[in-house]
């Protein structure tokens, strides 16, 4: 299980400095998740993190480094708040996109079996095996979340980047959704990015909040036993009117 170290990170857009000197480590098998107000810069750490940004008029700096010393560039799977599905592609053909992509030129065409026995079995965990030759227009919004989630599965990186990847579920859905990640996603190490706060704190073994400008991350809440933790759990519920109650006041300081 792979520890993310960031270091002193900064970003800027031209004269915009979206955050320095910027500490954040993410734990090893553990989620990470990350809440702050809209525009404050939580897409932009996500894709500091997997070294995205390049290009002119972006500065930045700090490091992000892994445990073990190897690079992180490769060991990382996205998983976006619109699905990013190819309309034109089947479910199947969708999850096994990477592979193809990346397989040599002559077997592009055409998954190896065994890389389409493992997207089936993946197809499966998510409920979704029937579905395998449909094309994604055919789905419900949560159908699509879960093929997205069965793609993150297919890449089978230790690192797992989730920009806001429930966001447009149904409240039933989104639990489920939730819960299936969790378990599908156990050992991995995930950074989730989320503007609700009970998400955050039932998956999150950390929690933290990314605020002010430039945007400083606030300490860590790390609620008490194992994700998914249940919505019963009146512990849960008391940090969830905590949590908020700080998000609201921290909105109106930061109001112009
Ligand atoms: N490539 C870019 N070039 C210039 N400015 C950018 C770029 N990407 C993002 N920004 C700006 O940086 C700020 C932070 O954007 P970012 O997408 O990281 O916010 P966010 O916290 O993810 O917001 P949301 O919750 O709405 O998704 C915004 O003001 C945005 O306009
Ligand atoms: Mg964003």
């Amino acid at each position: 299980m792979l520890d993310v170290i960031i270091r002193h990170a900064g970003l800027a857009y031209g004269m915009h400095t979206l955050f320095s000197n910027l500490d954040l480590t993410l734990k090893g098998g553990q989620w990470t998740c990350l809440l702050g107000g809209s525009g404050v810069g939580k897409t932009s750490l996500l894709r500091f993190i997997a070294g995205l940004h390049s290009g002119k008029g972006i500065h930045r700096e700090g490091s992000v480094t892994c445990q073990d010393g190897q690079p992180l560039k490769g060991r990382i799977a996205w998983m976006a708040q619109q699905d990013t599905l190819l309309p034109w592609l089947s479910v199947l053909n969708n999850i096994t996109l990477g592979d193809k992509l990346r397989a040599p030129f002559f077997r592009q065409k055409k998954s190896a079996p065994e890389v389409k026995e493992r997207a089936l079995d993946i197809l499966q965990k998510v409920g979704l095996e029937k579905k395998a030759d449909v094309l994604p227009h055919c789905l419900s919004g949560g159908q699509r979340q879960r093929v997205a989630l069965a793609r993150t599965l297919m890449e089978n990186r230790p690192v797992v980047l989730m920009d806001e990847p429930f966001g447009s579920l149904d409240a039933v859905t989104r639990l489920n959704l939730q819960d299936l990640a969790c378990e599908l996603l156990a050992n991995k190490t995930v950074l989730l990015i989320t503007h609700d706060p009970l998400e955050a704190l039932r998956l999150g073994h950390q929690v933290y909040h990314l605020r002010g400008h430039p945007a400083t991350l606030t300490d860590a809440i790390e609620p008490e036993g194992p994700p998914p933790r249940s919505l019963e759990d009146s512990r849960l519920l008391l940090l969830q009117g905590r949590l908020l109650d700080r998000l609201r006041h921290e909105e109106l300081e930061g109001s112009p």
